[in-house]
């Protein structure tokens, strides 16, 4: 990977990806988003982005995936940096233009939330590099206008979220997970997996099955999230999207079947996918199934993480040296 070239005036962030221990989806609402209940957990894979004075904006990207990130203003980096500019009145003082470097490990529409993270990293960054002081509830505000999964990025740990899943409340978790995460072939957009998801459930609906319901936090994981095993917290590992994910990528099935065959003590899809989330019981486990899962050839890459983790924040220059 390209190293991050040292600038002065630089400030870097590092942000971590989530997976969904919990994802319950509602109906489709008016405004094209869908009520959720998702209990998000960050995992210790981490895009990093660094912000430094520019006469322009301009986004340079590195690392996993980078074909596929866009370097104009769709980038949700950029997007950040605009939206923090406006919030604290620096925008059109030709003072808010940034060089922003991203590096990037967390893969492109994975059900990772990427480019979410890398939104976070640059808000936490600019708000450093301008002195802002804007406080955490503040940047989550900004955050959450560009998209339901930044204001988690900046929090991290382990959080329930409702509403889109912006509304955060922080959940009680005992120890540290073990997870395999398995990267599919090629990516999934979001928007397509939740359109996916309407559809299933129309036909389900006109087949005679009964509506949609509310989303409701399942309080049997968060009991066992509580107690802090594996062991307990694998089996109630839900994801209302996986069915419409893998009517998309039906390879997926496979990658699921092989992580539980090799001992995995729940597999998931998270998010809107292909990733596929494994829990080990601890690390030696996870290492024997990480092995397990890239010999059975089901995936494109595969890579061993623990959680939670906090969520964006600044990376000491001289630390990183
Ligand atoms: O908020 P974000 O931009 O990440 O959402 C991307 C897309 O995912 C939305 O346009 C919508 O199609 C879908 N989505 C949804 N309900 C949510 C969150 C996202 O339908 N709660």
């Amino acid at each position: 990977m390209t190293p991050i070239t040292k600038q002065a005036g630089a400030i870097t962030a590092r942000v971590p990806a989530k997976i969904n221990l919990q994802l319950s989806v509602g109906p489709l609402r008016s405004d094209g988003y869908h009520d959720l209940v998702s209990v998000f957990h960050a995992v210790s894979l981490f895009d990093e982005v660094t912000v430094s004075p520019a006469d322009r904006t301009t986004v340079v990207v590195s690392g996993e995936g980078i074909a596929d990130v866009p370097l104009g203003p769709s980038n949700l980096a950029v997007k950040a940096v605009a939206a923090l500019a406006k919030a604290t009145g620096r925008r059109g003082r030709g003072t808010s233009a940034v060089r922003i470097e991203i590096r990037k490990r967390i893969p492109v529409a994975a059900g990772l939330a990427g480019g979410s993270a890398d939104a976070a990293a640059a808000l936490v960054a600019c708000n450093e590099l301008w002195g802002s002081r804007c406080s955490g509830a503040e940047l989550g505000e900004i955050g959450a206008q560009l998209g339901s999964d930044v204001p988690f990025a900046l929090v991290g740990g382990t959080a329930v979220g409702i509403g889109r899943g912006e509304q955060l409340t922080r959940a009680l978790v005992s120890g540290s997970y073990q997870w395999v995460l398995a990267f599919g072939a090629t990516g999934l957009a979001t928007t397509d997996v939740y359109a996916a998801c309407d559809r299933l459930r129309s036909a389900r609906a006109d087949g005679g099955e009964a509506p949609v319901k509310a989303p409701a936090l399942s309080t049997e994981l968060m009991a066992a999230l509580r107690s802090g095993d594996p062991a307990a917290v694998g089996p109630l590992l839900t994801n209302d999207l996986q069915p419409a994910a893998l009517s998309l990528q039906p390879l997926l099935r496979r990658a699921l079947a092989a992580g539980r065959e090799h001992g995995a003590l729940g597999a998931v899809v998270s998010g809107s996918g292909p990733t596929c989330a494994f829990l080990a019981e601890d690390a030696d486990a996870a290492s024997d199934l990480a092995v397990a899962i890239t010999g059975a050839g089901v995936c494109r890459a595969v890579v061993q993480v623990s959680g939670p983790v906090p969520g964006a924040s600044l990376v000491d220059p001289v630390a990183a040296t």
